[in-house]
């Protein structure tokens, strides 16, 4: 992997919540690389720590519970958790755009649709006039596949179907045509028409601007569409990284298995039930000593027990890493 390629890379990274009695650590010493153009996918079960991943890039992360420990997040060779408010305000929504969880948090539910994309605008091109701004307000919604843009720029959130909100959405982190856009659930609260729309917009639209995408889902069907690379999370780490086709052909660890045997497929007949992985995700405030996974896991052995799984570089370009002590003959 030429180090030119890598458009973001995260090192180490370690967050955690501070509550009234105790500190929780959701990621524990993350390290994954994104490259110019590609699409990453963040799969994993809730909890296990892909939103807060996305707010710690971001630097959005609820104050003052929320805070990195350790760790750096380099963009373009910026050092993102050093940068000055104001620095980081010229990087967020400009190089660094986020689609939310919740499309009605990330809109005002009292100013116009125009308003909020008006502002966007003002805030990234200062000197834009207000007939060029209109402009690119009305061309960034056609581009999402908005009807009637002018009307819609009048109207307020609560006007638009949960599809257009995201397309709403997916239009103001556009807007500034950023290299890097992280998408987080962007379709799960969708009906599935309207999903499929989207996804194949987002897919256009990568095209056309080249820009890099995260893609947060626990749907690796999702995964299998839209990306080219994965991380699978559990309990704040990542246990494998692969690109798609390697993790679907021979997923390494027995997560990855647990989830990729939980998708429903063509062949399912529709009356059997799928295999989901038994058990729960262990408590962040109170997590096994050893592998985070082995309590669910039906492989495990007495040294998964003994100490955390190192992450491993598995292929000769060191792109693809798992986290299970016995992954090797686990493949056989
Ligand atoms: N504001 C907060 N205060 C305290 N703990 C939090 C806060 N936000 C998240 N957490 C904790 O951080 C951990 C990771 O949460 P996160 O939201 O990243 O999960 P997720 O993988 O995005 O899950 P989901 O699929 O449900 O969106 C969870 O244990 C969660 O309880
Ligand atoms: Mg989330």
């Amino acid at each position: 992997m030429a180090s030119q390629d890598v458009l973001l890379k995260v090192e180490n990274l370690t967050t955690s919540f501070k509550t009234d009695e105790d500190q929780i650590t959701v990621l524990d010493d993350i390290s994954f690389n994104l490259l110019h153009g590609e699409s990453l996918g963040i799969v994993g079960e809730s909890g296990c720590g892909k939103s807060v991943t996305a707010l710690s890039i971001m630097r959005l992360l609820p104050k003052p519970a929320g805070q990195v420990e350790k760790g750096f997040i380099t963009y373009k060779g910026d050092d993102i958790l050093t940068l000055t408010t104001k620095q980081m305000h010229t990087i967020r929504g400009k190089k660094i755009a986020m689609i939310f969880q919740e499309p009605m948090t990330a809109l005002n539910p009292v100013h116009r649709i125009g308003k909020q994309l008006g502002e966007i605008y003002q805030i990234h091109f200062p000197d834009m006039s207000e007939e060029d701004s209109r402009t690119a307000q009305i061309d960034i919604l056609n581009k999402v596949g908005i009807p009637a843009p002018e009307k819609r720029l009048r109207e307020y959130p609560h006007q638009l179907s949960g599809g257009m909100r995201q397309r709403v959405m997916i239009a103001m982190a556009l807007s500034c045509k950023p290299d890097i856009l992280i998408a987080d659930e962007p379709t799960t609260a969708l009906d599935v028409t309207t999903q499929n729309q989207i996804l194949n917009l987002m897919r256009e639209l990568q095209r056309e601007i080249k820009m890099s995408i995260i893609f947060i889902t626990h749907d690796l069907g999702v995964i299998a569409e839209m990306c080219d690379r994965v991380l699978v999370m559990y309990a704040g780490k990542i246990v494998e990284q692969a690109s798609v086709n390697e993790l679907f052909a021979s997923p390494r660890h027995p997560y990855t298995k647990g989830l990729l045997d939980s998708i429903p497929r063509l062949d399912t007949p529709s009356k059997s039930r799928l295999e989901v992985i038994e058990g729960l995700v262990p408590n962040l405030k109170n997590i096994p000593k050893g592998c985070r996974f082995r309590t669910r896991c039906d492989f495990e052995i007495e040294q998964c027990g003994v100490t955390d799984p190192v992450v491993e570089a598995i292929s000769e370009d060191s792109s693809r890493t798992v986290a299970c002590i016995r992954w090797k003959e686990l493949s056989k």
